[in-house]
């Protein structure tokens, strides 16, 4: 009975602090059904493009906007800072339909092998994903077969999103640097 007291009284006590804390949070938050939302059965989806990065020539799609004082020197541009407004398109041919452009920022974070930081959203443009978006934040290392990076989030269709991406480079002019990108998307939403 002695001890049984003070257990209860504790409880008692962390009782009334959560109605307390749950009372003040009223003001700014509640509960709501995912139905409320036109949130009904969560899906998983795959999707299929190809990427055009196109850092060379007077139509560039991606453009250095930032480097260190020692990224010419450095054998993997460490510290460079690109940002691309890359088309999205059905086939590996650019002339092919466009699905969407991939638009964000990558940057060489890697001293030893050509490792990027990669921050970007897949912005949708056909079909019932038009208008929707994707975020993929990773690292891509991408002389390595296939890359994976993973999807943080999503908008429209793709509310509460959640997956990977898994890149493969289709083809690279190691001249201009200038790749095409497959891309395949594994992805939970709504
Ligand atoms: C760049 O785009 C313009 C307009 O689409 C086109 O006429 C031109 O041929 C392109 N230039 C190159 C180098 O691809
Ligand atoms: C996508 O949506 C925009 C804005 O609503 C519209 O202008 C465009 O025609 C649509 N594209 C396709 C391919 O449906």
């Amino acid at each position: 009975m002695a001890t049984t007291f003070p257990k209860l009284t504790s409880i008692l006590l962390i009782l009334i602090s959560i109605t307390l804390v749950t009372a003040k949070s009223d003001h700014f938050s509640k509960t709501l059904s995912p139905s409320s939302v036109k949130l009904r059965k969560q899906k998983l989806s795959h999707l299929h493009f190809y990427l055009h990065d196109k850092v060379s020539g007077q139509n560039a799609t991606a453009v250095r906007v930032a480097q260190a004082a020692m990224t010419n020197q450095s054998p993997t541009f460490f510290g460079a800072v690109i940002m691309f407004d890359d088309a999205l398109t059905m086939e590996p041919e650019r002339n092919s339909k466009l699905v969407g452009r991939a638009q964000g920022m990558y940057g060489s974070a890697s001293q030893t092998e050509t490792g990027l930081a990669v921050v970007m959203n897949f912005a949708f443009m056909e079909g019932k994903y038009n208008g929707s978006t994707l975020s993929v934040m990773g690292r891509n290392a991408v002389f390595s077969t296939v890359r994976e990076m993973p999807i943080i989030g999503g908008s429209g269709l793709f509310r509460f999103a959640r997956g990977y991406v898994q890149a493969k480079t289709h083809t690279i002019d190691l001249k201009t640097g200038d790749a095409v990108v497959e891309y395949n998307v594994y992805v939970f939403h709504y």
